[in-house]
């Protein structure tokens, strides 16, 4: 009996070994060129360069696809050993980093199912799962979950907000077989919910009832007109009476200007329409409630969450400014495993990645600081000299030079706030 549990426990421990279905940290130089596949679906895609951007926690490991040109498309794609997450838990996870001040465009991966031709790869290619940030402007900075179902895509019906600053963030989806879902930044939850609650993949379960209909006679009035109440004999009074302060102008000429009438102006005494009191109905029933049923449509299906063959992970996206950097590429089965990989890639250069942007920051902030002083300084000694030259034109001309610096430097800043 003991040796029986024993065996059974080691062969339930070895059963639930994690697997990697597809891991890409561009690790290897040059050589993800022979496992990443551009599409040639359009002639003028964006390319992709392998860099760690202009601030990083680890000049090697923080190198990633960046997105090199601006008002482009993108559309490059890996391939791997197809498998099914049936049963099983989905990890997609990746890292993205928006170092330019993104103003407009994506930063999502898309997980293709196996026969995606990705040559060909484009924005209607059918996928299995499009998940990870999209901005544009103030009003998108989302994070879309989209999953195929029965070929139609479905998006989530709740909002995540994604992070919108310059730093590297990891984003974590998770699909479990119990069709549940969790979402997580920076391995910190953000939304979890289940598939049927959270998307629109199946008809809703209860309907009104066709049958049903609020019965004659429903009285669903709470209030009535008092029958007692009645219109006071002095009520109506005109809206508008003729301005008793007004007089005939002493010119007025009747011959030329016809009959003189005083103006009118609100009457006072006005009260408006008259209504009854109000009071309790005494046969008030209630709002009537409309009786649901079990929709026929409806049936349910334990297999939202799965996906036969995936195969591609794909990166499609247009962007306005260049520079977004996406690494470390996770599909896994193991959310725990995820995590760790999560904390051993993106926790790691983290800090020293933000370090790095705070002085490069610093040191710019620094020389804007000595470029306005020196220029003020400048300005300062000019106007010392035509003080003492008393040139009124020149010192007109130097007004207008300097009005146009401001508006330039305000659409400058206007610029910047759109961005
Ligand atoms: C990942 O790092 C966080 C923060 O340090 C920690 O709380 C968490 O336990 C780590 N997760 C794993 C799986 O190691």
């Amino acid at each position: 009996m003991q040796v029986f549990t024993v065996v059974s426990l080691v062969f339930a421990v070895c059963s639930v070994h994690a697997t990697v279905y597809f891991r890409e940290e561009f690790l290897d130089g040059d050589e993800w060129r022979s496992r990443w596949v551009d599409s040639k679906h359009k002639s003028d895609y964006g390319e992709f360069k392998l860099t760690a951007g202009n601030f990083y926690g680890d000049a090697e490991k923080d190198k990633g696809l960046q997105t090199s040109q601006d008002a482009r498309f993108y559309a490059t794609s890996a391939r791997f050993e197809p498998f099914s997450n049936e049963g099983k838990s989905l990890v997609v996870q990746f890292t993205v980093k928006h170092e330019q001040k993104i103003d407009c465009g994506g930063g999502y991966v898309k997980v293709f199912p196996t026969d995606m031709d990705q040559a060909d790869m484009h924005g209607d290619s059918t996928y299995y799962i499009m998940f990870g940030p999209d901005i544009c402007g103030y009003s998108t900075k989302k994070v879309h979950v989209i999953f195929n179902y029965k070929g139609k895509n479905h998006l989530i019906k709740k909002e995540i907000k994604c992070k919108d600053d310059e730093l590297s963030h990891l984003y974590t989806l998770i699909l479990n077989p119990d069709q549940t879902y969790e979402v997580k930044i920076d391995n910190e939850k953000v939304e979890s919910g289940t598939l049927e609650e959270d998307w629109d993949f199946l008809p809703s379960k209860k309907i009104k009832d066709p049958e049903a209909k609020k019965p004659d006679g429903w009285d669903d009035r709470a209030k009535i007109d008092d029958p007692e109440d009645t219109k006071p004999e002095d009520w109506d009074k005109p809206e508008n009476i003729p301005d008793p302060d007004a007089k005939k102008p002493d010119d007025w000429d009747e011959d030329m200007d016809g009959e003189w009438e005083p103006p009118m102006i609100p009457n006072p005494e006005y009260k408006g329409e008259w209504k009854p009191k109000q009071i309790d109905n005494p046969d008030y029933k209630g709002a009537w409630v409309h009786p649901e049923i079990d929709n026929p449509e409806y049936s349910p299906d334990a297999n939202i969450y799965k996906f036969d063959r995936i195969g591609v992970l794909g990166l499609d996206l247009w962007q306005v400014k260049s520079g977004t950097i996406s690494d470390n590429f996770l599909i896994s089965d193991d959310v725990k495993e995820a995590e760790e990989i999560g904390n051993e890639t993106w926790g790691a250069t983290k800090e020293p990645e933000k370090k790095m942007k705070q002085e490069q920051d610093d040191i710019k902030r620094k020389e804007e600081e000595e470029r306005n002083k020196a220029q003020e300084t400048e300005e300062a000694e000019e106007e010392d000299e035509e003080e003492d030259d008393g040139e009124d034109e020149e010192e007109d001309e130097d007004a207008k030079d300097e009005e146009e610096e401001l508006s330039e430097s305000d659409e400058a800043a206007k610029l910047k706030d759109e961005l």
